[in-house]
């Protein structure tokens, strides 16, 4: 095929690159590219490929593919100006490593010659020797016309948002008066949140570690209740439930790090967990002698949270539909020095005389379209489809529905998404509660999120916590 772009191979002397960092980007294109053309999860590719770098170039593929896709349409736009004729359907890879150039020279500080001498040269590792003159071209063109080209995707709204259509449409219309906020909290990067083990240490001393080994933490700030402003619905609910004013074993890190390099993990002192997350604990409120299912529970995080507040006071089952889940699970709880019973098991199924029922406390971790993560995940909006969300909310009935019989009488099931989409969150729990006369809500009254009704709509905040929805049903006789 003849290209338009007229190479522009620079020099006499090309700069030197090395040989890991062509690598690194030809992975990164092969990853973004397996995101959107064959639907792969960026954590499944990650866990496959990082062990083939070493730490400094591991950091490096992932934050390139991170980023990328984070801005994906922004690149997008920037290629179609650049490119004058669309690839052939067998080179559009192509496409994919001027993507991971791009983002290079637009939003990373690597010097600028050694991103498209490497760049260009992952064109070859990826079998495409012949378009190394193309990607050359079209790296140079941006170098050179940077300001004009960013001037003319300025008025994109796709380049703008960075997010699908459909689902930007469906943020548009659940919140009309922040979606802009909501939309520029998920293209940024999430902070990395810690859950430190009461059972083995107190936040203080863990931090203490951590200052020990140069590394700073943060507890979230402490925040209290203010119910004039906090409740949407006007009136001060009849039974309020105030969480706990402060996540009180929550770190925030300054700086990222590998799991593996944060001290004691090995031994069990710390988990990594999101803020938002580690209120499902708390809301579930789990009490000595108590028989507690995780009905969703897989990889386990707040499985371990529930049994490191309730001591050996508390019974949990923790089942999940993935066998190879619940064997992380298996994993995070012996390396935190916990014990449930691990089952796999169909939460929709669920019927009455399955073991432990009745219990006194239901956790229902749903599956859902997890658009409140997706600055953790920013794979979600290109592996995600409208259709999908459909297909969730019914899932996520069937489960309420099947779940609510194995609940003693007076007994509390905490309903929680990391979603932001109201079908799967308070219209979800407001037909549930049309459905059972015997369910009543307890409202959630705290100083962050947003009192919703039914149930506490976290939305994803700068230096804190990711999306989340919370609701806590009671079951009268
Ligand atoms: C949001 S994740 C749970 C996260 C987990 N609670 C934690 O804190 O680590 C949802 C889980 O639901 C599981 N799942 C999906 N369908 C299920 C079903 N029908 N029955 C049981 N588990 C299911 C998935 O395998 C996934 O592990």
């Amino acid at each position: 095929m003849t290209w338009t772009v007229s190479c522009l191979a620079d020099a006499k002397r090309p700069p030197k690159i090395s040989p890991a960092g062509v690598q690194v980007r030809a992975a990164a294109a092969r990853s973004v590219h397996a995101v959107r053309a064959e639907g792969r999860s960026l954590t499944d590719l990650i866990a496959q490929n990082a062990a083939e770098f070493d730490q400094r170039d591991a950091a490096l593929y992932q934050a390139l593919c991170f980023g990328t896709l984070r801005l994906l349409p922004r690149l997008d736009a920037l290629t179609a100006l650049l490119l004058s004729r669309s690839l052939q359907p067998g080179d559009l890879i192509l496409k994919d490593l001027i993507a991971v150039g791009l983002y290079q020279l637009t939003s990373m500080r690597i010097p600028e010659h050694a991103v498209v001498a490497s760049t260009v040269a992952a064109s070859r590792t990826l079998g495409k020797a012949r378009a190394t003159g193309l990607v050359n071209a079209t790296l140079r063109r941006f170098q050179r016309e940077r300001p004009a080209l960013l001037a003319c995707i300025a008025d994109d709204p796709d380049a703008r948002w960075l997010f699908p259509h459909w689902l930007l449409t469906r943020l548009q219309a659940a919140w009309p008066d922040s979606w802009q906020t909501i939309v520029d909290a998920c293209n940024k990067q999430a902070p990395m949140a810690l859950r430190v083990n009461r059972l083995r240490t107190s936040r203080r001393e863990y931090a203490a570690l951590l200052a020990a080994q140069g590394l700073s933490a943060r507890p979230l700030p402490v925040a209290k209740p203010e119910p004039g402003r906090l409740d949407e619905r006007g009136t001060m609910p009849t039974f309020m439930l105030a969480p706990e004013l402060e996540l009180e074993h929550a770190l925030i890190l300054d700086q990222a790090l590998p799991t593996h390099a944060l001290p004691g993990y090995m031994d069990g002192l710390v988990s990594v967990q999101d803020a938002s997350a580690q209120w499902a604990a708390a809301l579930l409120d789990a009490r000595v002698g108590d028989q507690v299912l995780d009905a969703c529970a897989a990889p386990g995080g707040k499985t371990a949270h529930l049994l490191e507040r309730g001591a050996a006071g508390i019974n949990v089952t923790a089942i999940d539909i993935d066998p190879e889940r619940l064997k992380t699970l298996q994993q995070n709880l012996d390396r935190l020095g916990l014990s449930a019973r691990v089952q796999v098991a169909d939460a929709s199924r669920a019927n009455a005389d399955w073991r432990g029922a009745p219990y006194q406390r239901i956790l229902l971790d749903a599956p859902c379209s997890a658009t409140g993560v997706i600055r953790r995940h920013p794979d979600i909006k290109w592996l995600r489809r409208d259709a999908d969300i459909a297909v969730l909310v019914s899932t996520q009935r069937a489960m309420l529905d099947a779940l609510w019989p194995l609940l003693a009488t007076g007994g509390r099931l905490v309903y929680a998404t990391c979603s932001l989409l109201p079908e799967e969150n308070d219209v979800q729990v407001r037909g549930f509660l049309q459905r059972h006369a015997d369910a009543s809500e307890r409202p959630i009254v705290a100083a962050r999120g947003l009192a919703r009704n039914p149930g506490w709509q976290l939305l994803p905040e700068s230096g804190s916590g990711d999306g989340f929805y919370y609701a806590v049903l009671e079951k009268s006789s």
